[in-house]
């Protein structure tokens, strides 16, 4: 029997098949078209390439496990977050998405506090409005396309626009639905209140369940296109920093996960919706029933590096260099990278400054700087950007007895120092690290009955491959050093220019 997990990212799409054991059978991803940024803070995807690419991933995993279609006992769903997908009544894309890191809708945020009243829009959806959520973006189409506005039948996000291709159900989970600005986030049901006030219809959002259960079957055209079998039950997933919890055991008050994907993630599971009067932190319901958690989160974490190797690591007309290099060469600069700081806000930043206007910058550079600084400062600004919510936790008291790190930050052993001695705390990283795909095919195993729970498959299937802790000298450094980088934000404030 296997479980298989699909996670819809930015940069691809994953199917990750898993047995009864919770092992890892096989593995496959497939690219997307990279985002389109026509203008600064802009981001769009063709809701159409994610079907693609889990078509072609779905395939190649089942080739890669050499299995029988029929093994497959169930499929759980994960995927980049708060993306809108605008469909009309027969379910036709009406626009390209506006993904997570679009932040075109600052002023829409403004106008829902203005009309509501931040504190209101808190209590209900125990967030502030932000131009990653997925209703800010809806707001933004009714202003700039009405015509397209006019239309709109349903609202689904990414991962829910894969699952009805594969079934024709409309239906999403109360971890992603967390990320609309829609959910009554302490209640877990849709907030007539908050869609009443946006002239969003309560019947174009999706049926609401439980990460674990299932809400769907697969249907005879999605088994046609992928291979596998009609009739296999899809259960609800999460969102990507839902499921990836779940991957990495995150579940219960004091785990804590630092995440690097191409955002940055850091993670604590809770027993009750904990909210940041400040609204600095997101307060989601958790992929496990009755459980919340909390999260701040970086804008461009792996996208920095990601940026950093496309526009810098080339050269002028040089070959582009591969990640491995990259990190051989930011291992050659010292801890502080010599003075050379990242500020990471390429898509302006969300904890703890809630800013979606400031932009990025390298401070600090002389002529005795090289490329190996700047690389290494990459890596190390992104660390002190985690590092901003470990001190939000502190200041909220979010208690933190172990911290696991995921995505790629997990994956380089420099990456890894480099958060233990930036946290100033030891950090575990796993021994399967499939990331969110695995936490959505663990959901999909609890929702046929293999495991009794989302505790017990994560308590029998995850496994600790290691811990390092902080190098004292490398933590003092960092310690000084991100006092430096603090004043950096406040600095390029008074830079702001409006491109
Ligand atoms: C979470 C978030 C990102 C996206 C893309 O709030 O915006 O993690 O889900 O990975």
């Amino acid at each position: 029997m296997l479980f298989l997990g699909i996670d819809v990212g930015t940069g691809g799409t994953r199917a990750v098949l898993i047995d009864a054991l919770g092992k890892g059978v096989a593995s496959q991803s497939t690219g997307h078209a990279p985002f389109r940024s026509d203008f600064a803070g802009w981001a769009e995807q063709d809701p159409e390439d994610w079907w693609r690419a889990a078509q072609q991933s779905i395939r190649a995993v089942l080739a890669a496990a050499s299995c029988t279609p029929s093994d497959v006992a169930a499929i759980g769903l994960t995927g980049q977050m708060h993306g809108a997908v605008l469909l009309d009544a027969d379910g036709k894309v009406l626009r390209p998405s506006l993904i997570w890191c679009d932040t075109r809708s600052a002023p829409q945020c403004d106008w829902l506090h203005a009309t509501l009243g931040r504190e209101r829009v808190i209590e209900q959806t125990c967030n502030p409005a932000l131009p990653n959520f997925t209703l800010t973006k809806i707001l933004w189409v009714r202003e700039h396309e009405p015509q397209v506005f006019a239309r709109i039948a349903h609202v689904l996000c990414p991962k829910d626009y894969v699952r009805f291709r594969m079934s024709g159900a409309y239906a999403t989970d109360v971890q992603e639905a967390s990320g609309t600005l829609l959910l009554d986030v302490t209640q877990r049901r849709w907030s007539p209140e908050m869609a009443e006030a946006s002239g969003v219809s309560l019947d174009w959002l999706p049926e609401l369940f439980e990460s674990a259960e299932i809400c769907a079957t697969l249907d005879e055209t999605a088994a046609a296109a992928t291979g596998l079998l009609a009739g296999i039950p899809i259960v609800a997933g999460a969102g990507d920093q839902g499921a990836g919890a779940v991957g990495m055991g995150i579940l219960k008050p004091g785990s804590v996960s630092a995440t690097i994907g191409t955002s940055g993630v850091v993670f604590a599971a809770t027993d009750q919706p904990v909210r940041d009067p400040l609204g600095r932190l997101h307060t989601f319901c958790h992929a496990v029933a009755g459980r919340w958690h909390v999260m701040g989160v970086t804008q461009a974490a792996g996208l920095s590096l990601r940026w950093f190797r496309d526009v810098v690591g080339a050269g002028i007309q040089g070959e582009q260099a591969s990640y491995e290099q990259l990190m051989a060469l930011a291992a050659e600069a010292p801890a502080g990278s010599d003075g050379v700081f990242w500020a990471p806000y390429l898509f302006g930043e969300r904890t703890p400054h809630l800013d979606p206007e400031v932009r990025a910058a390298f401070v600090g550079l002389s002529a005795s700087h090289g490329q190996k600084h700047l690389a290494r400062a990459v890596l190390e600004g992104v660390a002190y950007s985690l590092r901003d919510t470990f001190t939000l936790f502190a200041e909220l008291g979010i208690p933190i007895l172990n911290v696991r790190l995921g995505g790629g930050g997990a994956r380089s052993p420099l990456w890894r120092q480099i958060q233990a001695d930036v946290y100033g705390r030891a950090v575990e990283f796993l021994a399967a690290e499939e990331g969110a795909a695995y936490g959505a095919a663990l959901l999909a195993g609890v929702g046929v009955g293999a495991w009794s729970n989302v505790d017990t498959a994560c308590e029998s299937s995850i496994q600790i491959a290691g811990q390092i802790g902080p190098e004292p000298a490398a933590r003092f450094e960092y310690d000084q050093s991100y006092q430096t980088y603090r004043r950096i934000y406040p600095a390029l404030v008074s830079l702001r220019t409006s491109r």
